[in-house]
């Protein structure tokens, strides 16, 4: 009973996704159609083969087959129907806004040019929102295992797309990979009136959070759930209201947690950080963003009141303005109010 009216207010609350990796979204059928379409071989026999092999120890193992996938987008079309089908599955969850990043340097190093890449990608924003409503940010990445050399020449060739994008991200491998090596380029992002975010507490230690705040002056931290390990760095986290884009069922497929209930989800809200949970790369995790709040619902025994601070921290967290961030909010209070539910915060 408790969890048939949780699933009703979770699907019913408007919500934000601000932690969704485009050729994340890549599902196996569709990996094995642009395979025929560009005449690739993939070393898999078909979907369910490559839907099989979705078990990873950590972090790289994953990465590994996610690059490996993402080679067979090829054109400008295949990020159009991409990103489509992605939007589609968002609005089947209740998703309003959308902040996807996407890995530019994966596609121009395989020859791909860069306004394939980010046309096909804003073009089907571009459509989502008129068929469906859904507003969006868009956010390249710089590969954090290449060179900070390689991020600077990949800003150059982002430039002329500048009118696209919101903020730069940093993520891939972590481990190794500090975010202090990208000090320089985020600065020039800066310089450009961009803002930055990176996936920082993932495996990475929690100083890698106050790093990317610090040295790179983001503004939002992509995962942080490390940050637990330190308490200043909560209280801090608390105190300025930086959002953490956290990835539940990410987290345990890729061995951060053993278990979900093991997931600093709860902890953090209660502690009053401004915390979201998210989707990472949903069919390589086994769930879309809605399916991350029910499992969480589930495993943390969230309560309504979790789940409507989990809606208002999405859209205040988000880069959308401060009055389009109040109506939310004042929307999200509406449908609670008609759910019969109680208000929160
Ligand atoms: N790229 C796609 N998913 C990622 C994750 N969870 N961490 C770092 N880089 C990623
Ligand atoms: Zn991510």
């Amino acid at each position: 009973m408790r969890m048939k009216k949780l699933e009703r207010l979770a699907a019913a609350l408007p919500k934000a996704e601000l932690h969704v990796h485009l050729e994340g979204t890549l599902e196996p059928e569709m990996t094995f159609h642009l395979a025929r379409k560009h005449k690739t071989k993939f070393r898999f026999p078909n979907a369910e083969a490559l839907r099989q092999a979705y078990q990873f120890k950590d972090l790289q193992s994953f990465l590994d087959l996610y690059y490996e996938g993402a080679g067979v987008l090829r054109d400008r079309e295949d990020f159009h129907v991409l990103t489509m089908a992605y939007l589609e599955k968002a609005v089947r969850d209740g998703i309003w806004h959308v902040e996807p990043f996407f890995d530019p340097q994966t596609h121009t190093a395989r020859g791909v040019a860069m306004k394939e890449v980010v046309e096909g990608i804003v073009g089907a924003l571009k459509e989502g929102e008129k068929r469906h409503g859904v507003t969006w940010r868009l956010i390249p990445c710089f590969l954090r295992h290449l060179t900070e050399a390689e991020a600077m020449k990949t800003f150059e060739e982002m430039l002329p797309f500048r009118e696209h994008f919101t903020a730069v991200g940093l993520d891939s491998s972590e481990k190794g990979n500090p975010p202090a090596k990208f000090e320089r380029v985020f600065a020039q992002v800066r310089d450009t009136g961009l803002k930055v975010v990176a996936h920082a507490g993932e495996e990475g230690p929690a100083e890698w959070i106050r790093e990317a705040l610090e040295r790179l002056q983001a503004v939002r931290i992509d995962h942080g759930v490390r940050c637990v390990e330190d308490a200043e760095l909560v209280k801090e986290l608390v105190e300025k209201q930086i959002p953490l884009t956290t990835c539940p069922l990410s987290n345990v497929r890729l061995c951060v947690y053993s278990d979900l209930g093991k997931h600093p989800l709860k902890q953090l809200l209660e502690a009053g950080v401004s915390v979201t949970a998210n989707s990472d790369d949903p069919p390589y995790f086994g769930g879309y963003l809605l399916e991350n709040w029910l499992a969480c619902s589930r495993e943390l025994q969230l309560e309504e009141r979790h789940l409507v601070q989990l809606a208002k921290n999405s859209f205040t967290g988000s880069f959308l303005s401060e009055k389009e961030k109040a109506q939310w909010i004042t929307k999200i209070d509406r449908v609670v109010s008609s759910l019969g539910g109680g208000s929160s915060s």
